[in-house]
């Protein structure tokens, strides 16, 4: 039921690990399934450096946080906003209907763990709306 692009990251995933010294994290739990993911960043210049994740969940979840960790690498902040479920998708070759809320779980944290970096910085996110 899973794609080969799904199987592929699943069975051997990108980024998959705990950064210690993140400047940004971002935990996301789904209110569908109870999963829990985890995302960290580094930053600099207003461009993600480095990004891992770690995920307690389904073999989806686990393939949809590698492929956004590689999607945000080498992305600036406001270009990392703009990933999006689809975009996750897309990169996995698709997901099935009962799966979709899995790369939601990725990308949410993507965005907390931005917040995160964002709020220590003390900046508000509008900036990265403004033009
Ligand atoms: Fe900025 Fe390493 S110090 S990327
Ligand atoms: Fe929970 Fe996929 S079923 S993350």
């Amino acid at each position: 039921m899973y794609s080969e692009k799904v199987m592929e990251h699943y069975m051997m995933p990108r980024n998959a690990w705990h950064m210690p010294e993140a400047d940004g994290v971002g935990c996301v739990y789904s209110g569908e399934c109870g999963d829990k993911f985890t995302m960290f960043i580094r930053v600099c210049g207003d461009i993600i450096r480095d990004v891992s994740f770690l995920a307690s969940g389904c073999g989806a979840a686990i393939a949809a946080g590698s492929l956004t960790t590689m999607l945000a690498r080498g992305k600036t902040i406001k270009e990392a906003l703009k990933i999006t479920e689809e975009d996750v998708i897309r990169a996995l070759g698709g997901l099935p209907a009962a799966k979709q809320h899995c790369s939601d779980l990725s990308v949410s944290a993507l965005q907390t763990a931005i917040m995160d970096y964002l709020a220590k910085q003390q900046r508000e996110i509008k900036e990265f709306f403004e033009n």
